[in-house]
């Protein structure tokens, strides 16, 4: 059985302190048995999230890294940085940074080895634009950069990962994807993974949607048989809201 993976995605959001207050509000009730429970947040707030998540079910994610682990990249932070400090969880290829930092498959998956290479578990995050949606392309979107991300993982490393499927045109918009029709590509993309490394890699792998989920449609994607969880932004920012989407899940 796969594990519901509840994961805030902070974007540019809160300072240190602002972390620190959060965190001391949803320590022991965003913490749910059987759901694991996620917060990606700024590098700056990490080192005091992973001090003050110990000893608590909460695991602490970063939103990015760089694909090499040193060297002359000024204002990155690689692999190894981010295991000193405890983190877990690392998101790769959010649409954000697709789109604004020019990240391509190929930086996806080399930034994906990079985060095996340092124990950190990747959320892997595909999706379709809105021009690709109405051009009937989700479905092949979803498949280019699902194939491109998983490129050269092994079976056993493949099985880690965490998809985060995202519709570009759901991202804060309000207007989010239907539990139906997440449902449909989040199951094709366990067919993607099926296919290239067999159906029990397939069934391990734990697959989020994001886009617009709220504490009160949370309940519906977890549902469906392959949505194993959300990433979140806005609606994990405040303290009551991401402990209802934990409860939710
Ligand atoms: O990574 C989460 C995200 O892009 C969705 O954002 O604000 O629509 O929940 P939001």
């Amino acid at each position: 059985m796969r594990k519901p993976i509840i994961a805030g995605n902070w974007k540019m959001f809160k300072t240190v302190s602002e972390a620190e207050s959060f965190f001391s509000e949803v320590k022991g009730k965003a913490e749910v048995e059987g759901v694991e429970s996620v917060i990606c947040a700024p590098f700056t707030a990490l080192p005091a999230l992973v001090q003050a998540a110990k000893g608590t079910s909460i695991a602490i994610g970063a939103q990015n890294l760089h694909f090499e682990d040193s060297g002359a990249y000024t204002g990155e932070v690689s692999g190894i940085m981010l295991k000193e400090l405890g983190v877990k969880y690392v998101i790769i290829g959010h649409s954000e940074r697709r789109a604004y930092f020019a990240e391509t498959d190929e930086i996806v998956n080399k930034k994906v080895h990079a985060a095996f290479r340092h124990g950190l578990t990747p959320i892997v995050c595909v999706g379709e634009k809105l021009e690709e949606r109405e051009a009937g392309q989700t479905k092949d979107v979803c498949k280019t950069q699902t194939v491109a991300a998983f490129q050269g993982l092994s079976a056993e490393q493949a099985a880690e990962v965490v998809i985060a499927y995202e519709p570009i045109w759901a991202i804060g918009t309000g207007k989010s994807s239907t539990a139906a029709d997440a449902q449909d590509v989040i199951g094709y993309i366990r067919g993607i993974v099926a296919s290239l490394y067999g159906e029990t890699t397939a069934s391990a792998v734990r697959i989020q949607y994001g886009g617009s989920v709220k504490p009160n449609n949370v309940a519906e994607y977890m549902r469906e048989a392959d949505i194993d969880g959300a990433l979140v932004g806005g609606a994990s920012l405040e303290p009551a809201s991401y402990i209802a989407l934990v409860e939710g899940a």
